[in-house]
């Protein structure tokens, strides 16, 4: 946890935002519960609930909290345990003295929330967030049946969480020097004749032996044409191309991401290298224009652009840039978005809303396949944490969308793409910082990445 103080301004920083949007009434937030996996007793990992990580710090099941916009009061909610907990968990800590570790002074039980809010509500507006679980979207039902979530208090959330502070950039460093250690363990492992599976596990141990765990499952896979391949069952063989996208989330729970794409044999082919060339100076690219003031849909337009000016010197599309950008021929390549925020969750803060956490009041979401897709479009300032991620997939069922529905105009080269039908897919991602000047890229060592460098680290 950080120290109390951080909890304290965090919550009196919101206060105030909601005071300023002419706000009054009262805030309710809940975390987590456990989730049971099978059954009551036998549950999924516990995590508790990043908004209330933010504010109150407390990774423990069963909390809720109220704050009074009007009178600035807080209270916690939670249980102090009985024998029978100590019999199964050991003794544990006070209520009173965990919520006084994060600057709360009232408290009561968890199951008092209800009868509380009954006689204090008193025809005040209660704020809520949407929930992040199911759990929670009953919880809220139950105390507070037919609320829906408070605009005002979502985008306060989102504005103060979204710049990340000093503390913040310091804990995501460690969480990419985790991330940085991982992928490192996975690159060195990859080996024709293995089981994908096998590297994933070596990567995992990692995160768990010296973090929470990953940020968000592990994507390896020889066919990453399919953006998001859960799936570890295959032999690794030689001559293909293996995506690992996997982060770590450190023990503070922030997050890392990183992306690399390896030749299974530790060569590439020629034709797998131009790929990786165009992406990685795509990536390259992203980084260079990432700076305050510039919005990260211009980076990502100007990152298709870059892709397709590419992809023309390899013969598969034809036009001029230009036109090709605003006819949404990037997509075909790169169905998604450049990025995303990253911070305490791995696409931050998106159980508020994507629309709101990626875009400003001014910015609407474009429909086109890839621009579509971006998560993270806003005017940048320093503090946003973010992904820089652009790849190049060979999607059959998509290029066949395209040519038979005449979505690609004549700019595409139908003939020549059918050659890399089993091309499968390329992905560079880093993690990057908005800072005064520019940017930084996230952790201590960026992992290597020009495909020299990547032929080199693998012949090692
Ligand atoms: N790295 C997974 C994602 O960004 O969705
Ligand atoms: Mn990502």
């Amino acid at each position: 946890m950080f120290a109390k103080e951080v909890y304290i301004r965090r919550r009196e920083v919101l206060l105030q935002k909601m005071r300023e949007a002419g706000e009054s009434g009262l805030i309710l937030f809940i975390g987590n519960v456990e989730a049971p996996a099978q059954y009551k007793d036998n549950c999924y990992k516990w995590r508790q609930d990043s908004t209330w990580l933010y504010y109150f710090g407390l990774d423990e099941p069963r909390m809720a909290a109220v704050l009074s916009i009007d009178s600035g009061n807080q209270g916690i909610f939670a249980d102090d345990v009985d024998i029978d907990d100590i019999i199964w968990m050991g003794p544990q800590e006070s209520v009173a003295s965990k919520a006084a570790s994060v600057g709360i002074y009232q408290t009561g039980p968890y199951d008092n929330l209800a009868g509380w809010l009954e006689h204090n509500v008193k025809g005040r507006k209660v704020h809520v967030i949407p929930p992040s679980r199911y759990y929670n979207t009953l919880k809220l039902a139950e105390l507070l049946p037919g609320v829906q979530p408070s605009e005002s208090l979502i985008k306060a959330i989102i504005s103060q969480r979204i710049v990340k502070e000093d503390i913040e950039i310091a804990a995501i460093d460690d969480a990419c020097a985790l991330g940085y250690e991982m992928h490192s363990v996975g690159r060195d492992s990859i080996k024709p004749g293995i089981i994908e599976q096998e590297i994933v596990g070596k990567m995992e141990g990692v995160t768990i032996s010296k973090g929470w765990g990953v940020s968000f499952p592990t994507i390896l896979t020889q066919h990453g044409e399919t953006l998001h391949n859960h799936l570890h069952d295959k032999l690794v063989e030689p001559g293909k191309l293996m995506v690992i996208d996997a982060g770590a989330e450190s023990n503070m729970h922030y997050a890392s991401d990183f992306t690399r794409t390896y030749p299974t044999s530790g060569k590439f082919t020629t034709k797998q290298r131009e790929v990786y060339q165009i992406v990685y100076e795509c990536n390259e690219l992203a980084f260079s224009l990432t700076k305050p003031g510039t919005t990260y849909r211009e980076v990502h337009l100007a990152v298709a652009r870059k892709m397709l000016e590419g992809l023309q010197g390899l013969g598969l599309v034809n036009g001029d840039l230009d036109e090709m950008v605003a006819a949404g021929i990037a997509g075909l390549f790169q169905p998604h978005g450049l990025g995303h925020n990253m911070g305490l969750d791995v696409h931050d803060v998106e159980d508020l809303g994507e629309n709101l956490v990626g875009y400003d009041p001014d910015q609407q979401r474009a429909k086109q396949l890839g621009l579509g897709s971006l998560r993270m479009a806003r005017r940048l300032v320093p503090g946003h944490v973010i992904t820089d991620e652009p790849g190049i997939y060979f999607i059959p069922a998509l290029i066949e969308k395209f040519k038979k529905e005449g979505l690609g105009g004549n700019f595409v080269n139908y003939a020549k793409l059918e050659s890399y039908y089993d091309f499968g897919g390329i992905r560079l991602e880093d993690d990057v910082l908005v800072t005064p000047t520019g940017a930084r890229r996230l952790g201590p060592k960026r992992l290597p990445i020009a495909p020299d460098d990547v032929e080199a680290a693998m012949a090692r």
